[in-house]
């Protein structure tokens, strides 16, 4: 029997019983953590590897995960930088082997089926670079068609379908070193496409694309979720994106998952009339203690840091305790520093807020860090 056809019989026992799209159960990915070993470390790599772990650690990029996702469903992983989102991708793409746990995709096991699993998989990592620059965005297409042994007559018909599902078939025959850094991504993702999969793997899809780039991507990706029935995983550390595109979030956090819920019922863990949202230029380094230590109710109290330069100023957030009783505080100890305060919000929790208040994760503007 072709791969092809063992893929998609796997999908269908997949529906029929309680099969999942991907499931991991206690997934731990642990690395050493590395020193430079200078221009001629190479000549003591042999001992160095020895004793990496010993003298420097390790790095716990995933620790005991546990996740499962349905068939048809777009799934988010929402973390910030360094919290393990791509270890994940890479677990599941079979480019990384687990320490501990084990990873099902399709249903096949990541270490033992590890070609059905990547005949399941499309995967986006890395974004533009990936590609041949010096070629066109149909002979790039048509190339990675071939190294998936497609025959010309279908490859040709499927690139065709995929320049049209990305509104690229009017520049397809134009040098990818002439195209914009969107342009590039539709084109990394159309590639994930070619045969077809019926899981995608999305890391951080829309990282480095304009709002407009970004809302097309997005668009794009419900559409494969939702008309074609592709399982989608998507790590962003981007809070509106997971907010506006995931029928399911999980918060990552160095490694852990800290919560796997609906956007909406995850917002529902933080209470409207406990949080307060302050706009306030250039702020002075003590303001958030300053503020904490007036609010002995509030649960967190963060000044999450903006670019001023680029129009995004700093935020001070405040989450718990009596947010309307907060609000006289705030702009009286702002207003004693002399700092300048651009809007005040109370209610109308974000994903971002749940986030901070399970984690206190570092966050700054756009996104987290
Ligand atoms: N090959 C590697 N060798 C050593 N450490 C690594 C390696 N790959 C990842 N790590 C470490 O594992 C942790 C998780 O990294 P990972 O790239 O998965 O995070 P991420 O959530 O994708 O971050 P980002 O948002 O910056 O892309 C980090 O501390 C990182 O330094
Ligand atoms: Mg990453």
């Amino acid at each position: 029997m072709s791969l092809k056809m063992c893929v998609m019989l796997s999908l269908v026992v997949n529906k029929s019983g309680e099969v999942f799209s991907i499931q991991t159960v206690n997934l731990t990915k642990r690395f050493a953590k590395k020193r430079h070993r200078g221009v001629f470390g190479f000549l003591r790599r042999n001992q160095l590897d020895r004793d990496v772990i010993e003298k420097n650690g390790v790095t716990v990029a995933l620790n005991k995960v546990n996740i499962k996702i349905c068939p048809g469903e777009l799934f988010g992983l929402l973390g910030p930088n360094g919290s393990g989102k791509t270890t994940m991708i890479k677990c599941l793409s079979t480019i990384l082997i687990p320490d501990e746990g084990t990873v099902r995709v399709n249903g096949f096991d990541a270490q033992k089926e590890t070609s059905m699993v990547r005949a399941s998989l499309g995967m986006v990592v890395g974004g533009e670079r990936t590609l041949y620059w010096k070629l066109t965005a149909r002979d790039n297409l048509m190339y990675f068609a071939s190294l998936y042994k497609m025959q010309r007559a279908h490859a040709k018909r499927r690139v065709d379908e995929l320049l049209e599902m990305f509104h690229l078939s009017d520049r397809a025959d134009e040098r990818l070193e002439d195209y914009s850094t969107g342009m590039r991504q539709k084109v990394t993702i159309a590639r994930a496409l070619l045969h077809d999969p019926p899981i995608l793997l999305l890391d951080e899809p829309t990282l480095g694309l304009d709002p407009g780039f970004s809302r097309q991507i997005r668009r794009q990706i419900r559409e494969l979720s939702e008309k074609h029935g592709k399982t989608v995983l998507l790590t962003t550390h981007y809070m509106d994106e997971a907010d506006q595109l995931c029928d399911r979030v999980a918060f990552i956090n160095s490694g852990n998952i800290v919560a796997v819920d609906t956007p909406n019922r995850l917002k529902a863990r933080v209470k409207e009339k406990e949080i307060v949202e302050v706009t306030v230029y250039s702020p002075p380094a003590d303001i958030e203690e300053r503020i904490r230590s007036l609010l002995p109710d509030a649960e967190v109290v963060k000044l999450i840091l903006g670019d001023e330069d680029k129009g995004n100023p700093s935020r001070i957030k405040i989450i718990g305790g009596a947010a309307e009783e907060h609000v006289g505080t705030v702009i009286d100890a702002l207003r004693q520093k002399n700092v300048r305060i651009g809007s005040l919000n109370v209610g109308v929790p974000t994903l971002e807020d749940v986030f901070i208040k399970l984690t206190g994760a570092k966050l700054t503007e756009g996104g987290m860090q």
